[in-house]
């Protein structure tokens, strides 16, 4: 705290009596109260100044900020909900990487009133405020007005704690990434081939033990001389191969494998479950549409309004990215990727006018044959994305989740009440299909199953 920034007089006097008030509550009520006051009216002049900065750099730095695990994890929920859309600990974001921040900022309670109203304190022509605000492009943080200075001081404890992790973390993501993934079940795959290879070679041992113990028993034996011969012939692999047993087994083995992989091809032929594509930028939903909660229709806007859903194009993506340059998982390296889409250059923040478009896999994708329209599924019958292509928002790369298959199709339109609610076009049909009967009106009612309607 030496360095030229300083604390103002003014903090300096606040800090002194909030201490001083501090000292009071400990000894109130005894003779030491009055021994102290005079204490500090003798050294006021010149000890307290020295003492106070002491403190200051001190106390506020260090102590204020509260180690206690409670509070850390308060302070954690409380930066998951309200400051990771702009802040990460060690990264810088919209905002600032916040570790640290307790040692940059004026004073602890510069923090508490830029928190409650940053716009105010930038008003107020404070000077560092107004240096992080011109650094960051003048973008206006959002203000907490209703955040108490515990709760403040939680986030800044989350965040010191979380800071504190530097060194353990990249260990700890190397191993996590090396481990994670795939390679759990590829690990236990290997334990299972080991242990039966050793299980094999084990028999195999066992079973030559066997034939010696029996060659020696049999030798024994009084045997003619051409029993002799049979038992003493070696097993050779031309002897094993031409038995009928080793070729019986083989043709079975052969077999089976066949017709099980031509059975699993014929019903699979068009079928597409599962499909997932690497895709040319490493787009993840989980990110997006999970994590940072990004509605689909944000992104997807043909969904509720026609036929096709619609990929968002690259400008769409500019919305957030021409602020936000790296990520978390990949860095820069799959965000500049848009930048090479819309010709944008993140040093200078300009746009160059050399564009290229990025070509997406397509995943989901019917036979020309078939029509299938999304709006009348999302926006008039109120069928969540979800139900047709799964957990996408849990998804860092999109795979198909339907089949896809007519039977797939018929059977919801089979199963299916129609959203009839609030719809008047439906008003008439649903009176006539009660009086005949039905309570629930299906889409087979509403001639779902009808070839034309899915079909050209
Ligand atoms: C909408 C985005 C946004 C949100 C949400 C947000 N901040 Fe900020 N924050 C910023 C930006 C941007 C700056 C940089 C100054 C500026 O441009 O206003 C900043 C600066 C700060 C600073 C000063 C950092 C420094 O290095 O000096 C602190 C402290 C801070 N924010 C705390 C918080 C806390 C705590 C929360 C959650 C309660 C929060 N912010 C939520 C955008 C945000
Ligand atoms: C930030 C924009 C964004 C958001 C939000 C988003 N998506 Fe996507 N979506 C994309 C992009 C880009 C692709 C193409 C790349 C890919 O397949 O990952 C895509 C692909 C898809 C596909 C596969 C398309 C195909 O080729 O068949 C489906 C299905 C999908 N999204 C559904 C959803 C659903 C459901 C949600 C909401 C839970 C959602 N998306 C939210 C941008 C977005
Ligand atoms: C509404 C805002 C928003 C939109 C729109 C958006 N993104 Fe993002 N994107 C984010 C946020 C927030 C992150 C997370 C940054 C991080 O990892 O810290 C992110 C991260 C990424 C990452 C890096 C992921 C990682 O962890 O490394 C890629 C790649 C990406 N987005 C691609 C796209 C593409 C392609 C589009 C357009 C189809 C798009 N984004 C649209 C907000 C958005
Ligand atoms: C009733 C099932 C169903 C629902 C609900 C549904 N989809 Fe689809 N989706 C499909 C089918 C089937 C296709 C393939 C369409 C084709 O090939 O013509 C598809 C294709 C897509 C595609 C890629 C091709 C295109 O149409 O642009 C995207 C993106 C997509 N869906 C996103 C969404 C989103 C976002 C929602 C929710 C708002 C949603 N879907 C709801 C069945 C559904
Ligand atoms: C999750 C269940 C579900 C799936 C899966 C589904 N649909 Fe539907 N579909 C509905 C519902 C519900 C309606 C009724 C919408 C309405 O009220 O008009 C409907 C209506 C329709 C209609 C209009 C029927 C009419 O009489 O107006 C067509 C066409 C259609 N679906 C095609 C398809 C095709 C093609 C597929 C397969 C690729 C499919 N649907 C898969 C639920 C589904
Ligand atoms: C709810 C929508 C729907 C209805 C109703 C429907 N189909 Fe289909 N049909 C499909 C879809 C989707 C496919 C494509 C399936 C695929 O690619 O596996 C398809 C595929 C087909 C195929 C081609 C099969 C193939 O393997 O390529 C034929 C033939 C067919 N339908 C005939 C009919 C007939 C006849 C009817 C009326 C009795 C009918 N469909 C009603 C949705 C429908």
């Amino acid at each position: 705290m030496s360095d030229g920034r300083g604390p103002k007089p003014k903090n300096m006097f606040e800090i002194m009596t909030s201490e001083c008030r501090f000292v009071h509550l400990r000894i109130k009520g005894g003779i030491l109260n009055h021994m102290m006051k005079r204490f500090i009216s003798c050294f006021s002049p010149c000890v307290l100044p020295a003492l106070v900065s002491l403190l200051l750099s001190v106390s506020l730095q260090a102590q204020d900020i509260p180690t206690d695990p409670a509070v850390i994890s308060a302070g954690e929920a409380l930066f998951n909900g309200n400051c990771k859309t702009c802040h990460r600990v060690k990264t810088k974001l919209i905002g600032p990487a916040l570790a640290g921040v307790e040692t940059r900022v004026p004073s602890v309670k510069w923090v508490f009133d830029w928190v409650r109203n940053p716009a105010k304190v930038i008003a107020s022509g404070d000077e560092y405020a107004n240096k992080i605000y011109g650094e960051y492009n003048k973008s206006q943080m959002t203000a907490f007005s209703s955040y108490k200075d515990e709760q403040i001081l939680s986030i800044l404890a989350y965040v010191k704690a979380e800071a504190a992790k530097v060194e353990a973390a990249p260990v700890a993501a190397a191993g996590g990434a090396a481990g994670g993934g795939s390679a759990v079940p590829t690990a236990y795959l290997d334990t299972i081939l080991v242990g039966m290879i050793i299980i094999l070679v084990l028999l195999v041992i066992i079973l030559a033990l066997i034939v010696n113990a029996l060659r020696r028993f049999l030798n024994q034996r009084d045997l003619s001389e051409e029993d002799r011969e049979v038992v003493n012939s070696p097993i050779t692999f031309a002897s094993v191969s031409r038995s009928p047993g080793f070729i019986f087994l083989v043709i079975f083995i052969v077999g089976t494998i066949t017709f099980k992989s031509v059975i699993d091809g014929l019903y699979s032929i068009g079928v597409q479950r599962n499909y997932q594509p690497k895709q040319p930028i490493a787009f993840s939903h989980k990110i997006h549409a999970g994590q940072y909660e990004i509605e689909c229709k944000y992104c997807h806007t043909g969904a509720m309004k026609g036929k096709q859903a619609n990929i968002p194009s690259p400008n769409m993506c500019m919305n957030c990215h021409s602020q936000i340059k790296e990520g978390t998982n990949t860095g820069a390296g799959e965000i500049a990727k848009i930048y090479a889409a819309v010709g944008f250059d993140p040093m200078t923040s300009t746009y160059t006018g050399v564009t290229k478009p990025i070509e997406w896999v397509r995943i989901h994708n019917l036979p020309d044959l078939a029509y299938f329209n999304h709006s009348q599924h999302v926006n008039v019958a109120g069928v969540v994305c979800q139900t047709c292509h799964g957990p996408i928002e849990e998804m860092d790369v999109v795979k198909q989740y339907s089949v896809l298959t007519m039977g797939w199709c018929i059977d919801c339109h089979r199963k299916t009440d129609v959203n009839t609610k609030g719809n008047a076009y439906y008003d008439k049909l649903v009176e006539l299909h009660s009086t005949a009967g039905k309570k629930a009106m299906k889409v087979e009612d509403i001639g779902g199953l009808e070839c034309a309607k899915c079909h050209y």
